[in-house]
């Protein structure tokens, strides 16, 4: 197997804890945290301006939906839940596993696409922890097959659109030989600039807040400290995804309106979009259609929208207006 130059350390996980920022942050009242937040490494570190577009490599039908875009209102993360890859191979009278081998494809269309709009952030859920002890054995040896392909063959695209690739979840479970495709990708593509692709693999939201608390708790008990004193902010840096802004928008295929434990804890805030295309079927195109539909929407973050009237100054006005 050979990869691109490599240029920094391996991680099996290598979203570490850094400092925290989520699109609601800044709208959420937070305490006083009761850590400093560690140092950001070099590796998480992004620029705070957005990646450069690439809008002349969109197709002519992408092109024309982008032109609708506000460029000042585009999302920095985009979360997707792939799903539906079973369903379109039913459809076609196809055995399940053909179904996967196109969504595989859809995840390079897709990713490229958001390279080239320049999107900081793609997370795609990839494969949960469910999936792991609910799907027939060979289905999940199938999927793990596919997403050593997957890897295979695309490093050497994702090193022509800087992408940068990344894994969430429990990655530590998953084989050796998976382990090893994950962590040599995950090098080749960690000094890229672009899109951060970071695939969910043995995924489980709760799994992932059960894992922030342990760590939590471990600091907590070094430290001596007064769990009087948590905030959301240490819950935040402990998260996998804590140096990753929360996901603007989430996508869902194939029509299900369930979360699936997904991002639980970062979706708080998160616009849905639900689309009844399954995922192979899903194309740059349709991730451009999913922003412009989040453009529409007005996001409140718990606050009162424009369209809500006036506010009254003193409600004691207000009850004598309706009496
Ligand atoms: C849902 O289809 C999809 C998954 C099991 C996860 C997504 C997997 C892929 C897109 C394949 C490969 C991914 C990578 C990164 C190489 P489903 O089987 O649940 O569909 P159904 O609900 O129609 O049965």
């Amino acid at each position: 197997m050979r990869w691109p130059a490599a240029s920094k350390p391996p991680s099996v996980n290598s979203v570490g804890a850094t400092s925290g920022r989520t699109s609601a942050s800044a709208l959420e009242p937070r305490g006083e945290s009761l850590y400093p937040s560690p140092e950001t490494s070099s590796s998480t570190t992004r620029p705070a301006t957005r990646p450069p577009t690439r809008i002349d490599e969109l197709t002519p039908e992408e092109r024309a939906v982008y032109a609708t875009l506000k460029p000042e209102r585009l999302p920095e993360h985009v979360a997707i839940i792939m799903d539906g890859n079973g369903r379109w191979a039913g459809r076609r009278s196809l055995k399940r596993f053909l179904g996967h081998q196109q969504g595989a494809k859809t995840v390079q269309f897709v990713t490229e696409t958001a390279a080239r709009i320049g999107l900081p952030w793609l997370t795609l859920y990839a494969f949960s922890l469910e999936n792991s002890l609910r799907r027939p054995r060979a289905e999940v040896s199938f999927l793990m097959r596919l997403l050593k392909t997957y890897l295979d063959d695309n490093v050497e695209r994702m090193m022509k659109n800087n992408i940068r690739m990344r894994s969430i979840g429990r990655t530590h479970d998953l084989s050796h030989d998976v382990q090893e495709h994950l962590r040599a990708v995950e090098e080749a593509t960690s000094r890229n600039t672009g899109t951060t692709l970071t695939l969910a693999l043995n995924y489980g939201a709760r799994s992932e807040l059960v894992d922030a608390f342990r760590r939590l708790a471990t600091e907590m008990k070094h430290k001596n400290l007064d769990p009087e004193h948590i905030t959301e902010e240490d819950i935040h840096r402990h998260l996998y995804t804590a140096d990753m802004p929360d996901p603007d928008l989430l996508i869902r295929t194939s029509g299900e309106l369930r979360v699936s434990n997904f991002l639980l804890w970062q979706i708080a805030y998160t616009e849905i979009f639900v689309t009844e295309r399954f995922w192979p079927d899903f194309r740059g195109i349709h991730l451009l259609e999913a922003i412009a539909d989040f453009q529409r929407r007005e996001r409140r973050y718990g606050g009162i929208g424009e369209a809500c009237g006036e506010v009254e100054e003193d409600p004691e006005q207000l009850k004598t207006a309706v009496s």
